[in-house]
């Protein structure tokens, strides 16, 4: 019986380039996805899987992260006076319990290792979930769940894992198989963005992590790796060094990289397409568009 998984890190501290301009001013996390920003998709995903404590890394420029997590009392008591229920309920699915939420600076972008490792005094001595809200990922069953479920059974620590086209590897932790069982995979190795002609397979880690404490210690050593950076993959690779069992977990579900534009508008695309409420009109306008570009070749 592993010890329950009740805290997850999310590490929002990046500088959200690739969306400039609208990042000089908006967290990249708070970007919406149809109608509810990145990050309520990664809240939503850990609460499914049993995540009661929520921690965030942040840095500079983020305190509309901090607001959108807040109760917004003026605006809920104009709803209710107005009996607006239905966008009081949304609104209230948005509130997080008092204490459940804590926020860490991390004070120099020094990689993504360095970003979980500044959770280490809140994460103390229990297993935790780490959560890239980039990755938004959907599926009947949410990731992470899917992940605590096989947690149980193998311990260790265990990374989300989707095959990747050869050419894109280069853009993803790789992992190195020594066997597999169904949808789990047990690792031998991991590399943080190795070449293509150097990638030991074409399965890359996708940002759902379920990790040991022993990989805040791994952490301690600040390492630097792949682009300078102190990397999580290098971190954990260390737990299969020390001997201990790393596995790979095909998740069923459509992972969205909504780090990237084309990846975001893909995402908005498909969420759209998913909403009751939208799927007629936008799927007409879908197909409208797709007759006129076929017409126009
Ligand atoms: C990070 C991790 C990488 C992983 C990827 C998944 O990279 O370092 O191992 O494959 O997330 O999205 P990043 O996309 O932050 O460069």
């Amino acid at each position: 019986m592993q010890r329950k998984v009740t805290k997850a890190v999310f590490p929002v501290a990046g500088l959200g380039t690739r969306f400039l301009p609208a990042t000089k001013s908006v967290p990249k996390e708070i970007m919406t996805l149809v109608d509810r920003p990145l990050i309520q998709y990664a809240i939503d995903e850990a609460r499914a899987a049993g995540i009661k404590e929520f921690i965030f890394v942040t840095s500079r420029g983020k305190s509309a992260l901090e607001d959108y997590f807040d109760t917004s009392p003026e605006l809920e008591a104009s709803l209710r006076k107005k009996g607006k229920d239905e966008l009081l309920e949304v609104l209230q699915q948005t509130n997080m319990e008092s204490g459940a939420i804590a926020y860490i600076r991390q004070h120099r972008a020094l990689g993504l290792g360095h970003a979980v490792w500044c959770a280490r005094r809140l994460i103390a001595d229990e297993p935790f979930a780490v959560i890239l809200p980039d990755d938004v990922i959907a599926g009947e069953k949410s990731c992470l769940q899917q992940m605590v479920e096989a947690y149980e059974e193998t311990g260790g620590c265990m990374v989300a894992a989707m095959e990747v086209p050869p050419a894109k590897a280069s853009a993803y932790g790789i992992l190195d198989i020594e066997s597999e069982d169904g949808a789990k995979v047990k690792v031998k190795a991991m590399v943080e963005k190795p070449k293509a002609e150097d990638a030991p397979s074409n399965l890359a880690v996708i940002g759902r992590y379920i990790l040991t404490p022993d990989v805040m210690e791994n952490l301690n050593r600040m390492k630097t790796g792949a682009g300078g950076e102190i990397q999580l993959t290098d971190a954990i690779a260390d737990e299969i060094e020390a001997g201990r069992g790393v596995y790979g977990y095909r998740f069923r579900g459509q992972r969205f990289d909504c780090g990237s534009k084309a990846g975001f508008l893909q995402a908005t695309v498909a969420f759209g397409l998913a909403r009751p409420d939208l799927r007629e009109e936008f799927s007409e306008y879908l197909a409208e568009m797709a007759a006129l570009k076929n017409a126009a070749q």
